[in-house]
């Protein structure tokens, strides 16, 4: 299994924001929205082996956690508006500490990247970590910012975990997670 984790740091919590403004009353779900769709989308496909976290911090109730399973997911098609429209979906649910489906391979919880952290072993994807081409074994799970850096809140649940990097570049997050792909999808065809 893969796993990309990415936290929206003013990403909205409770759904309510305009599918027509995703990136200003959303506080950049389009991002969020293009990260699920490099997670998850081949040509005419989905990666049915990879799952997708989202962390929201943003207004008003934060944190939130949403997971988005490539093996389960119905529904998803390759555009921000109808992908934002589930997680509006998933956000305007109330919930708990626990998951809670939303819709078929969508779930979501009152929980933030602590408790995900504590959970599942994670790499952070930065510019500065290691170069991702000389490590011998990669991490099946990435963590990743948005258009933010990092909180030191969050760089201090971080100590001990590896820092990987896809290039000397400083690249939008869903650029990042398609590097990642290729690179897991090279070794993984015997390519490397
Ligand atoms: C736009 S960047 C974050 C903001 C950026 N740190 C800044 O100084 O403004 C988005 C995220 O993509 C990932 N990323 C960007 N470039 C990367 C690289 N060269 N290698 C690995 N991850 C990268 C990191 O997780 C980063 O936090």
């Amino acid at each position: 299994m893969r796993n990309f984790t990415v936290v929206g740091h003013l990403a909205r919590t409770d759904g309510i924001f305009n599918l027509d403004d995703l990136p200003g009353s959303g506080g950049r779900i389009d991002l969020l929205c293009r990260c699920i769709q490099a997670a998850l989308f081949l040509s005419h496909s989905l990666r049915r082996d990879t799952d997708c976290h989202l962390i929201l911090t943003g207004d008003p109730v934060p944190p939130k956690t949403i997971l988005i399973r490539g093996g389960e997911v119905r529904s998803l098609n390759p555009d921000e508006r109808s992908t934002a429209a589930l997680l509006r979906k998933a956000l305007s649910l109330p919930v708990g500490a626990m998951f809670r489906a939303a819709s078929p391979g969508i779930y979501v919880r009152a929980t933030g990247l602590d408790t995900l952290l504590n959970e599942k072993a994670h790499a952070v994807a930065e510019e500065g970590g290691e170069d991702i081409r000389t490590l011998p074994c990669l991490p099946e799970a990435f963590v990743l910012s948005d258009h933010l850096n990092f909180t030191q809140e969050e760089t201090a649940h971080f100590s001990g975990i590896p820092r990987v990097s896809v290039g000397p570049r400083s690249l939008h997050a869903d650029q990042a997670i398609t590097l990642i792909h290729n690179e897991l999808d090279r070794r993984d065809a015997g390519w490397n």
